[in-house]
């Protein structure tokens, strides 16, 4: 089971859209899927819940504690320091049975006001910053493991706060869609440096644990599996000077540069030195809004839609496919 996160800390760059098409494509090639919704704007779990359902899901008080069914509800007690986490029930949002949703929640901020202080205990060797710092990690660990999945997906919200710290530490790699415009070029920088800052720091922490408590932190170790350029525009026509082109020559040398270089300057084991491009996403003009109505993936909204859409439903279909496979080749799953 190998753990993958999108990670951009700039907002808006295809990270949700892509956590469910890639987790739809991945379905469709056999394998089976953990979601996790760990971004506290909780976009991934609107996406597949639908209101009254959503309703449900949350405890507003603690006589609903015990029926509360999201990743929040999960850790809270370690977080209040009243016990290890709890067992949740998962969602099957996938088509054929075999992707789960483990539902995120707004309330996951307050855990995230809790993280600061849990990195200073771990530094200073308490038990409490070990078990506040992997209160996920356990519950995603034990729900993967009881799934049989093969793969777990981290949808995460976009900064580089405390909680995508927690969450980044626990995965084996992690993807980074990249937009064409600036400022998600420019949010490559902060990609990298982050990412290094975080395991250079864990490192430290795993130095300063005793050999038992070592055995149960997670290494640490997110690696760069590569870049997705993300809805960008194809443009057709005697304009075709292909500005497409363009950014993609921006990118690769920033990557190269801001994300691979400064990673495996900390540990090489971090990015490796072959292709980053791990693939690309066509903008599909309005459809990734469409299917948030049916909360599907966009190569499943045949009938759905306009004939006349078909065309492009196949290639959103056949590209995050491609990327599909070119994920589990890198990963082994
Ligand atoms: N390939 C695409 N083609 C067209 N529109 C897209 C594509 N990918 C994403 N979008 C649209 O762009 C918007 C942002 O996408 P999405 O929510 O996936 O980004 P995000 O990175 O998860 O955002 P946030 O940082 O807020 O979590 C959405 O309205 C989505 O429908
Ligand atoms: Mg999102």
């Amino acid at each position: 089971m190998k753990k993958i996160a999108f990670f951009n800390h700039k907002g808006g760059v295809g990270k949700t859209t892509l956590t469910v098409n890639v987790a739809d494509a991945l379905e469709d090639q056999g394998k089976a899927i953990l979601l996790v919704d760990a971004d506290p704007q909780c976009n991934l779990t609107a996406f597949y819940i639908n209101e009254l359902d959503l309703e449900g899901l949350f405890a507003d008080d603690a006589e609903d504690e015990e029926r509360a069914s999201t990743l929040w509800s999960a850790i809270k007690p370690v977080v209040a320091g009243r016990g290890g986490v709890r067992k949740v029930t998962t969602w099957d949002v996938g088509s054929d049975g075999r992707i789960a949703l483990l539902p995120g929640d707004v309330m996951l901020s307050q855990y995230e006001e809790e993280l600061p202080q849990a990195w200073t205990d771990s530094f200073a060797r308490k038990i409490r910053g070990y078990d506040v710092m992997t209160a996920v990690a356990q519950v995603v660990n034990n729900t993967a493991k009881e799934l049989k999945a093969d793969v777990v997906l981290y949808d995460v919200g976009p900064n580089v706060g405390a909680l995508n710290r927690a969450v980044l530490l626990d995965c084996d790699f992690f993807i980074t869609p990249v937009a064409a415009d600036l400022f998600s070029l420019r949010a490559l920088t902060t990609v990298g440096l982050s990412i290094s800052k975080w395991v250079g720091d864990w490192k430290t922490i795993l130095s300063l644990a005793s050999d038992s408590d070592k055995k149960k932190l997670p290494k640490g170790m997110p690696s760069f599996m590569g870049y997705v350029t993300s809805a960008y525009k194809v443009k057709k026509g005697r304009s075709a000077a292909s500005p497409h082109a363009d950014w993609e020559a921006k990118i690769a040398p920033r990557v190269r540069h801001q994300v691979v270089d400064v990673l495996r300057s900390v540990d090489p084991k971090l990015a490796s030195s072959g292709s980053n491009k791990l693939g690309g996403v066509k903008h599909f003009q309005s459809l990734p809004s469409e299917v948030q109505k049916y909360g599907v993936a966009i190569g499943k909204l045949h009938g759905m839609v306009n004939g006349g859409h078909n065309g492009t439903l196949n290639e959103a279909r056949d590209e995050f496919a491609e990327l599909a496979r070119e994920i589990v080749k890198r990963t082994g799953i």
